[in-house]
């Protein structure tokens, strides 16, 4: 199997194994999450932000593709001329328009639609920060990256699978493993297969994913692996599965009692691992 071939069938793997627990995909994945992906756009000290900007000319162009609510869109945009933001989740760009219009930058625009068919111009720097794990179709969207690229393409891409600190926790849960999505250790052969040589940055980990308490901690870690009532993952368990909300609820209880400690006020995972974001860079292979 080709490196293309691989990625997409990890995808297509690890989606339908959410499918099979979750239920009916929400027709906006975002809706709950949109306003964590709210930052300031004028913070300091942001190891992405300013390694991202480093590496910009002022007054470029700027296409962000899934952008999510502008955590680097509006930061680049202090630098750039204009910014285009790409972005197909409805509560995303309500984070996004939010945030510009508070801190008054008034230089990006949003068009709302996916990559790659999203119908725009190429700009200077093309930038794609974890979007990629979810495409289960990586050429055309890699492809579409690097042709809309005049100077500089960008991705920002996490080690390992942005969710892998709960696959653990799903196991336990869910009695089978959690398939993985692909991470950085799977771009880069794609790359490879589209004869794009990247340079690869490594920043510092980010600490491991951190709640202010154990009942903000359950809450988010059962959405996470899809049993939490809200979700209709539990009411298609009980048909398709013989497993009940109970039940499940009483396993993560288990799991969390041996694997959720806190230190310092903050409750973390045992054991679980801190990502790393790495950024990818290469000149567009048909400037
Ligand atoms: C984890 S968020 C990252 C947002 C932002 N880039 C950041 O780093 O804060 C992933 C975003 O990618 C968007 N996305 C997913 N598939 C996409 C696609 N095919 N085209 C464009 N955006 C997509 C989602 O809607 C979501 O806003």
């Amino acid at each position: 199997m080709s490196a293309i071939e691989t990625w997409g069938e990890m995808v297509r793997v690890e989606h339908a194994q959410s499918d099979r627990m979750r239920g009916e995909r929400p027709a906006d994945h975002w809706s709950r999450d949109a306003p964590s992906f709210k930052a300031n756009p004028h913070r300091q000290g942001d190891p992405v932000v300013e390694n991202l900007r480093s590496r910009l000319v002022p007054g470029e162009t700027l296409l962000d593709v899934g952008a999510g609510g502008g955590r680097l869109a509006l930061p680049l945009a202090l630098t750039c001329s204009s910014v285009t933001a790409v972005e197909p989740s409805p509560s995303m760009c309500a984070v996004l328009r939010e945030t510009a219009r508070e801190h008054d930058i008034q230089n990006v625009s949003i068009v709302e639609a996916g990559w790659p068919e999203a119908p725009v111009e190429p700009a200077d720097v093309t930038l794609c920060s974890h979007v990629v794990y979810v495409v289960e179709d990586i050429e055309p969207f890699v492809r579409k990256l690097d042709s809309h690229a005049r100077r500089l393409a960008l991705a920002v891409v996490f080690q390992f699978p942005p969710q892998s600190q709960m696959y653990a926790l799903w196991e336990q849960v869910h009695g089978e493993q959690r398939h993985a999505l692909p991470s950085l250790p799977q771009f880069v052969p794609v790359l490879d297969e589209l004869g794009i040589r990247p340079e690869i940055t490594e920043l510092d980990a980010q600490p491991v994913m951190g709640f202010g308490s154990y009942e903000d901690a359950r809450d988010a870690i059962a959405r996470r692996i899809y049993v939490h009532p809200d979700t209709d993952a539990m009411s298609r368990l009980d048909r398709a599965l013989d497993q009940s909300l109970t039940d499940a609820m009483s396993r993560l209880d288990r799991a969390l009692d041996q694997s959720l400690h806190e230190h310092d006020g903050v409750w973390r995972i045992d054991g679980a691992q801190p990502v790393r974001p790495c950024i990818v860079s290469w000149q567009p292979t048909s400037p």
